[in-house]
Parts: C-alpha cells; structure tokens; sequence
C-alpha cells in the first residue's frame, strides 16, 4: 500500500532530538517497520496550495494518510474527491477537524486518530495558560529580560485563582482532566457546559457544576477554557456576541482549536479590556500569519496575551505516545483487527465519535 504522510519539518531541531517523532525528519518512526512490510511510505511538509499534499498526484495513489493537528494538512472535500484509493486517515495526535469528516462518511473513508495520546500534554498547558493569565506572569517575566523593574505595574493586574469560578466548554478527555487539576486550586465553583453529561462519580469527584445554557454558562465564569472539538457547532462559536455574556475582564483560554474563537472579536475584546486576558497555542490559520491579531494583542494595561505556537499536545512525551498509537492503528488496519472504538472518529460511512456534534 502507498501510505503519505504529512508533517512538519524540524530541520536541525529533530535531527539533534530523535525523539521529535512527528517531524518530516524522522517520520514518526515509522519507515522500518512500514518497508519491511512491504508498503511504500512517502513523508513531505507540503500542504499548502496547488501543489498540496505533494502532491495532488501522490495523494491520488495514496491508500493511507497520515496527518497531525500541529501542520494541518486540510484533506477537503475535492481532495478527498482526487484520492480514489484513499481508505484511512490516521491523525497522529487528538483532533480531525483538518479532514472534512462529513465527506469522509460519504466517501466510506475511515478517520481514526490516537485518542487520549496528548490530553494529559494539554491538560498541564491549559493549567499553566490559566495561572499565567491571572497572575500577569507575561508582563512580570518581560519586565525581567528587558532589565525592568516595576512591581506596581505588574501587581495592578495580578490575581489569585483561588475564590475565581472556572469553567470549561467542553468536559471530554481534556476537560475533565482540567476539572480534576483544578480542584486543589480552591476555587470558588467548578462549572462545565457540554451536551454530554460527566458520568455521575467524575462530576461528583472534581464537585463540578453543569450548566446548560451557554450564556448562563460564560456569564458565571471568571475563567472559561476551551475543550471542544472543532465541528459546525462550535466554529465561530466565541464571538462578538457571546463575549458580550462573558464577566467583563474575564480571562478566556483556548487550546482547543483557533476557529472555535472569532479571531477578530477575540483580539478586539482583549484589546479594550472586556477580556482582561486570552491565552491558547492553536490558531485559525496555522501556521499563523505575522500579521495575526493574536500576535499582538494586549490589554490597556499591557499585558493580557498568552499565546504560543501550536505545541501543547506534541511534548516529546506526547509525541511517543501518538507516533506508538499511530503504529498500533495501521498494524491493526493491516492484519484486519478491530481498532481501539476509542481511536473511531469516522467508521465506514458513519460517524462513530459523538465528540464531533450532536447528530
Ligand atoms: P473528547 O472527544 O474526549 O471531548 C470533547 C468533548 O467536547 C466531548 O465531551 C463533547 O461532548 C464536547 N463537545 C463537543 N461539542 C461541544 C459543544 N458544541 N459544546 C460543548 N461541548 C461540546 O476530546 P478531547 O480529547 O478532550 O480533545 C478535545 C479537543 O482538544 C480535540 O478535539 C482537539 O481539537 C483539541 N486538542 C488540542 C491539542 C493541542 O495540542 N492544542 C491536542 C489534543 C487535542
């Protein structure tokens, strides 16, 4: 079989670190064990314009695609049309909103990814996205490096999140797991807004509150981080509008995926102060222009932006895990066994996750 995978390049970074798996460079370990069965493994960074994926010529013999979520190859709808031999996509990490998944279903292609792989990996950024918002560390450690020092400045800002009422959007594998990080926090409530409810003893566990309407929800939350899927319910979901029911100076932390926020809005709202601060390491376009309003944004007090490049699920740890989780679902495609129900995003001709909307 011809098995194509798209991935970032590392240049020297990943050939000084073998353990940077999900590079162009070393291929997520993959190429032995794929030749020695006899199956033809092209790997290239391309993803972009008309020569997407390599490519639309080598795309159109592919049986597998691998892709990560940190180098977006978008597989759409008249890509996926091209690919006629095209039976599986793996995505090596959590998040298959790149595939257009309903056309996936349509065309009986099956979207698997490594489920769980990187959720502890985000779980510990959103913690960290969160403290560092409301504690104005940006500010405070710029101060540092450029030979300043103005407590006030800093401090007219800074927060403790104990007594604060968080919530996340979202209480899937990643949210839940925040949930439980927070509860030594001490924080005034925990809330959660998601159309599945938390199994009764997890709720009971982290003492969680859920709530079902979404402004009632964000209008609670001095904190809201975001843990939801990308799919037609939730792009654009944060915007103009529903910042408007946010706490005004509400800090808001995304690190699930950048459309589900209105990049505008987001920048416009920080920027005047209604958010006092918006953290995340996923964008709408990635990678994202130099110009992107997230890049630059700050508060009126000058701090307020906690933004990264797109990294906290691809740790070297997460990335043995899913380049291990990757192996695991191609073995079990080869020697035709059951995949792990859990790695199911999209079977043969149905969605198999209800993580992707309700249907
Ligand atoms: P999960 O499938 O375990 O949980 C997602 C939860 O979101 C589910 O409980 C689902 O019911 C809920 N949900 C879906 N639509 C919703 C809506 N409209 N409103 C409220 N809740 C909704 O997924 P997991 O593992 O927790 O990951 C969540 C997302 O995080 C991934 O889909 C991916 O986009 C992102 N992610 C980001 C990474 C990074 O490196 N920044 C790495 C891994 C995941």
């Amino acid at each position: 079989m011809k098995v194509l995978a798209i991935l970032y390049n590392g240049f020297k970074a990943a050939k000084a670190e073998p353990r940077l798996l999900g590079t162009v460079e070393n291929e997520l370990g993959l190429r032995a064990y794929l030749e020695s069965q006899g199956h033809e493994y092209i790997v290239t960074s391309s993803k972009e314009g008309p020569d997407s994926y390599g490519l639309t010529d080598v795309c159109s013999q592919t049986d597998i695609l691998i892709t990560t979520p940190f180098h977006p190859g978008y597989l759409t709808k008249e890509l996926m049309a091209k690919a006629k031999n095209l039976k599986v996509c793996v995505t090596a990490g959590v998040g298959s909103d790149h595939v257009d998944l309903n056309a996936a279903v349509d065309r009986k292609i099956q979207v698997l990814e490594v489920s769980g792989s990187n959720v502890v990996s985000v779980a510990e950024q959103v913690m960290m996205s969160i403290l560092l918002l409301v504690r104005n560390f940006v500010p405070a450690h710029e101060q540092a490096i450029s030979g300043q020092w103005q407590v006030s400045d800093i401090a007219r800002n800074a927060f403790d999140l104990e007594g604060k009422v968080v919530g996340t959007l979202g209480a899937g594998r990643i949210g839940h797991r925040v949930l439980q990080r927070l509860v030594p926090f001490n924080t005034k409530e925990l809330l959660y807004f998601d159309y599945k409810a938390l199994p009764e003893e997890a709720e009971k566990a982290v003492g969680a509150r859920r709530v079902e309407d979404l402004k009632e929800f964000v209008s609670q939350c001095d904190v809201v981080t975001v843990n939801a899927p990308l799919h037609e319910g939730t792009k654009g979901l944060i915007n103009k509008d529903l910042l408007q029911h946010f706490k005004p100076g509400a800090w808001l932390v995304n690190t699930a995926r950048g459309a589900i926020c209105n990049a505008d809005d987001v920048a416009a709202a920080v920027k005047s102060g209604q958010l006092r601060g918006y953290a995340g390491d996923v964008w709408n376009v990635q990678p994202a222009p130099a110009d992107h309003p997230w890049r630059s944004m700050r508060n009126p007090l000058g701090g307020g932006n906690g933004m990264t490049p797109h990294y906290s699920g691809t740790t070297l740890d997460a990335q043995q895990r899913y380049a291990e989780g990757t192996k695991k679902i191609l073995q079990n495609y080869f020697e035709n066994k059951p995949q792990d129900p859990g790695n199911v995003i999209v079977g043969v001709g149905k969605y198999e996750s209800a993580s992707y909307g309700q249907r």
